[in-house]
């Protein structure tokens, strides 16, 4: 029970209006022995009577005024309407501390009344709203446990007396209700929105059909939809009648905009305009599915923060099969980036269906995108054109993705509107001043917060005559970044003549690759890319390889555990993303790549792997960049090598999901292992063939290939679990993993706490 349930008592409450909610509370009060006396009120004497009977009140009285008399808190629950007339019968007797408050589902007009018949600054009026009731209703329905985890929404004003308002909100928590606070407007506004514009369609749809002619037909084959959807019209007339007249201006705005999007609707079915009735079915249909992730503008995968996950990693045994892991992550991403921005529409298969990859589509969906799926990977994306999207009705949420934040500010650049975009604790501590540099010297405005750390602004450029304000420019980049790199080149689209990028070092080319999939003219000479604004793309069907960061966890676990032996199908084997084949080979790693072949502008194999004793090496620093994914796996299998591996030039691992070098170092000692970071890398003592790690619990800084990089290190543990923290964002990039990972050999169990 909660804490404020020994120490908080209450002498005399008096209750007007004996139904259902007041009733209630006071029963939940009295079982937990927090009220003295309870007198109340009602008009109808039955009541008044049955209350009594039942314990609720000790006493009751035909007089109002009486009954309030003396009373520490006076619970208001009639009527909304009748609320007015309430408090001004009850004014007279109403007590120098006597506190009151009501349960009204309208909070402006009974803040009017109290305004009105106590005066503009009377501080003990505590408004409140809880959100419980029952199919039932009066004394008899009264249920001591109806808020037990329930909503109770308290709206102070600016002169609410905090002691009045400790003793509202104790008296509700008492009775196990999760009190929230709220101005009164924002409670109208939402209620308008989330409760009493539904209770408004089902009342008026039901009379349509109720006086339809063919009412019989209607009401004898009432399947499940007009069942479910009018269940609410079967409240209280009254009740209703006078909420949508006390907040009459909310509920007819709200009721306007859904008229508005109504008529939109019937448009496109006469027009048999298919795509849009299909972009207001898949947008609605996500909101529902994910409505409470999607109000709070977090997760759109299931296990994503809803609770904290621990794997508990034990060895398995040697790893065997064929299989594929889910798609590439970076191919993902911009197979809905460029789908939306082509002409045309674009069918996606092999999509990653992780948050990631799903926080992009959502933020196109929010652009006006219609996208539909994804479903078993396939995504079909109805592409707006390069000018096509439409400002969001609210900052784009993109989660722990980087790429999403970094790739869509250059889009965002040219557009006409301005975007704010946000992210997770782990995003916001990630630099940015990368990306809105080199946009700011194209002319966009770009306002980040401290350090240059998101949220991101991008304010809209105004088109010119000849395109946007943007203007081209050619950018050296500081550092290795794909993700840099495509930010200036997806700007380049909407910028006044030629954007050109030169890398220091190979990074993915994904973006230049999609690009010209799409028909779109990019120019690459040596480590420079070139392209002009004024071309569009053309719709495209893409088939996403799988990922060779997700197979790289495969690939280290099946050379470290002895007598494995796997092969991992259709990997994507893009040359600017093999440096974990390449770095693993050289180790003495025992991998082939086989069936080569290229889909959709993208080379792909299949990658047989069989273990091999290791050993340590230098790590050639122009094999960085194009494995800057999978050093956390190449960390443990450095550790299982024979000797030392040193690894330099690394420094863009602190800046990615953690600061990797420091996580893996610290994880790696609290195995056991000796293994030191360095300003730019690391280097790791392996134990080799007679070694083993030890156990112990792993911080993974929520970063998901931290948290997979230790669950295959279990293959080479000790009979003793390694506990490794925080993994529900292996969703981001891998949501089969542990399935996986089991399937093939491994021995990981999931806690959820
Ligand atoms: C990515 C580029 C890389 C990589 C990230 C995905 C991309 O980031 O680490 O996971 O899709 O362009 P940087 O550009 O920061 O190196």
């Amino acid at each position: 029970m909660n804490k404020a349930a020994t120490d908080f008592h209450i002498n005399k409450i008096a209750v007007i209006g004996l139904g259902l909610i007041g009733c209630s509370w006071v029963k939940g009060l009295r079982l937990r022995g927090c009220v003295q006396q309870v007198s109340g009120y009602d008009r109808n004497l039955d009541s008044m009577q049955l209350a009594q009977e039942h314990g609720i009140i000790d006493s009751y009285d035909k007089d109002i005024q009486q009954v309030v008399r003396d009373a520490d808190l006076v619970v208001v629950s009639v009527p909304i309407l009748a609320i007015d007339s309430v408090l001004e019968s009850i004014a007279p007797a109403i007590g120098e501390n006597t506190v009151l408050t009501d349960v009204g589902s309208v909070k402006g007009s009974v803040a009017n009344s109290a305004a009105k018949i106590f005066g503009a600054d009377f501080n003990r009026f505590v408004l409140g709203h809880p959100i419980a009731g029952s199919e039932r209703s009066g004394v008899t329905a009264a249920d001591e446990y109806l808020y037990l985890n329930h909503k109770v929404i308290i709206t102070p004003e600016n002169h609410t007396s905090p002691q009045a308002l400790a003793l509202v909100r104790n008296a509700w928590c008492v009775v196990g209700a999760d009190v929230e606070y709220m101005t009164v407007e924002h409670h109208d506004e939402v209620l308008a929105a989330t409760s009493h514009l539904p209770h408004l369609l089902a009342y008026s749809l039901t009379d349509t059909l109720a006086n339809s002619h063919e009412n019989k037909e209607i009401f004898n084959y009432a399947a499940g939809g007009f069942r479910d959807f009018t269940r609410i019209a079967a409240s209280s007339p009254v009740m209703w009648r006078d909420i949508f007249s006390a907040n009459k201006d909310q509920i007819l705005k709200t009721l306007d905009l859904f008229q508005h999007d109504l008529k939109f609707l019937r448009q496109a079915i006469e027009e048999d305009d298919t795509t849009q009735v299909m972009g207001v079915l898949t947008r609605a249909k996500v909101a529902r599915d994910h409505f409470s992730k999607i109000l709070a503008r977090r997760a759109y995968v299931e296990p994503m923060k809803a609770t904290s996950i621990t794997y508990r990693a034990l060895p398995g045994k040697a790893l065997s099969g064929s299989f594929r892991v889910p798609g590439d992550k970076s191919i993902s991403h911009r197979s809905i980036m460029l789908g939306s921005l082509a002409n045309g529409t674009t069918e996606v298969t092999g999509f990653l269906e992780g948050e990631d990859a799903l926080a992009t589509l959502q933020a196109f969906r929010d652009m006006g995108v219609v996208i539909e799926g994804p479903h078993r990977g396939r995504v079909t994306i109805h592409g707006v054109g390069l000018h096509g999207l439409q400002a969001p009705p609210n900052a784009l949420y993109v989660g722990n993705s980087g790429t999403t934040i970094r790739l869509l500010s250059g889009l965002m650049a040219g557009q006409k509107f301005d975007v704010e975009m946000s992210g997770d604790e782990s995003l916001s501590k990630r630099p940015m001043g990368r990306v809105a540099n080199p946009l700011k010297a194209m002319g966009a405005v770009v306002e980040t917060a401290e350090n240059g750390r998101p949220p991101l602004v991008i304010k809209g450029s105004e088109l010119s005559e000849n395109g946007s304000s943007l203007k081209g420019i050619h950018y050296d980049l500081p550092m290795a970044s794909a993700q840099v790199k495509s930010c200036v080149l997806l700007a380049g689209l909407y910028a006044e003549g030629e954007t050109s990028v030169t890398e220091p070092a190979p990074t993915r080319d994904h973006t230049e690759r999609m690009l010209k999939g799409f028909g779109y003219d990019v120019q690459v000479n040596g480590s420079t890319v070139s392209l002009k604004s004024g071309g569009e793309l053309t719709a495209t069907n893409i088939d996403v390889p799988s990922d060779i960061s997700s197979a790289a966890f495969f690939m280290v676990a099946a050379s470290i555990m002895p007598g494995s032996d796997i092969t991992l199908e259709h990997v994507g084997i893009n040359p600017t993303r093999i440096g974990v084949i390449n770095i693993l080979k050289a180790m003495g790693g025992n991998l082939e790549v086989l069936n080569e072949r290229e889909v959709g502008g993208e080379p792909v194999a299949d990658i047989r792997i069989q273990s091999a004793q290791l050993k340590g090496i230098h790590i050639p620093e122009d094999q960085v960049p194009l494995a800057i994914d999978e050093f956390p796996a190449l960390f443990i299998a450095a550790a299982c090598a024979e000797g030392e591996t040193v690894l330099t030039g690394a420094e863009e691992l602190r800046v990615k999901e953690s600061d990797r070098i420091q996580a893996m170092v610290d994880g790696l000692v609290t195995l056991g292992v000796d293994a030191k970071g360095t300003e730019d890398g690391a280097i790791i003592q392996g134990f080799g063939s007679d070694g083993s790690f030890g156990d112990g619990e792993i911080v993974t800084h929520h970063d998901h290939r931290i948290a997979m990089s230790f669950a295959i290190a279990s293959l080479r543990g000790s009979d003793a679990p390694i506990n490794i923290l925080d993994c529900a964002n292996v969703a981001t990039s891998f949501p089969n993993f542990v399935e996986l990972a089991n399937g093939a050999g491994m021995n990981l169990t999931v806690e959820e706490v």
